[in-house]
């Protein structure tokens, strides 16, 4: 993680702490990196906010100026950016140094606080600090052995009352995960639902370039 404003020196050593070895998701930064500024070779960048992310935006009563929102595993940036567009106080954070810099390359005058970060060693800082967390496709994208401890991790960020999105591609319980990405299944979400949450909401999403695939947006609060 490089330094930023909000890491003490524990987290500094958390993050050290950490061998490659277990990391078996950073080929999302060689991904990146090799991608040299083409979107192309970035098989999920839409370059667009995410259209249901859009939606329950849309659906919203009031909006929340200045309220603290975090985008986990931002890619290249269009969901943190729209939601500093409706007035959002947001932390975005990726794994790979080289989507943050694109972000920043790409939004040069953004809003946002974009920082390289890794899900499973976040800064104490950030543990229920925030009122609303966006999840897109991020924990689908993790191999399986990981979902567990990506639920929890990405629970811990929602500060108290607030609300969390999850936007995943889904499968029938005790159908085996097919991937990447490796849908989620109903079982594997109720551990939201241990965790303290309570699911307020699901919206079915259909992609058009890929109706085949079931997706859902969850609310949870
Ligand atoms: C399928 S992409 C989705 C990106 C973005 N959320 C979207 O919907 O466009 C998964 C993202 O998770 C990031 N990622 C993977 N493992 C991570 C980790 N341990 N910590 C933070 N980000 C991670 C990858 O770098 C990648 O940008």
């Amino acid at each position: 993680m490089s330094d930023s404003p909000n890491m003490d020196q524990n987290d500094q050593k958390l993050a050290q702490a950490t061998p490659n070895s277990d990391r078996p998701y950073s080929w999302f930064e060689s991904l990146y990196a090799e991608a040299s500024g083409n979107p192309e070779r970035i098989p999920w960048a839409k370059l667009k906010p995410h259209p249901a992310l859009m939606s329950w935006l849309d659906e919203q009563e009031f909006l929340r100026p200045g309220q603290g929102a975090l985008v986990v595993a931002c890619g290249l940036g269009d969901d943190a950016e729209a939601l500093a567009a409706r007035g959002y106080a947001v932390t975005a954070f990726d794994y790979s140094q080289s989507a943050i810099a694109w972000c920043q390359q790409r939004f040069d005058t953004s809003l946002v606080n974009y920082y390289q970060a890794d899900l499973f060693s976040l800064p104490q800082s950030w543990q229920k600090a925030y009122p609303l967390v966006w999840e897109c496709r991020t924990i689908q994208s993790l191999p399986l052995e990981m979902r567990s401890e990506a639920i929890r991790a990405i629970a811990n960020l929602v500060s108290p009352g607030g609300t969390l999105l999850v936007l995943t591609h889904l499968r029938p319980d005790n159908s085996e995960a097919q991937g990447p990405p490796w849908p989620l299944s109903n079982a594997e979400l109720n551990e939201f639902k241990t965790l303290g949450f309570t699911e307020v909401r699901r919206t079915p999403y259909t992609d058009s370039k890929r109706p085949e695939v079931e997706q859902v947006l969850i609310e949870f609060n």
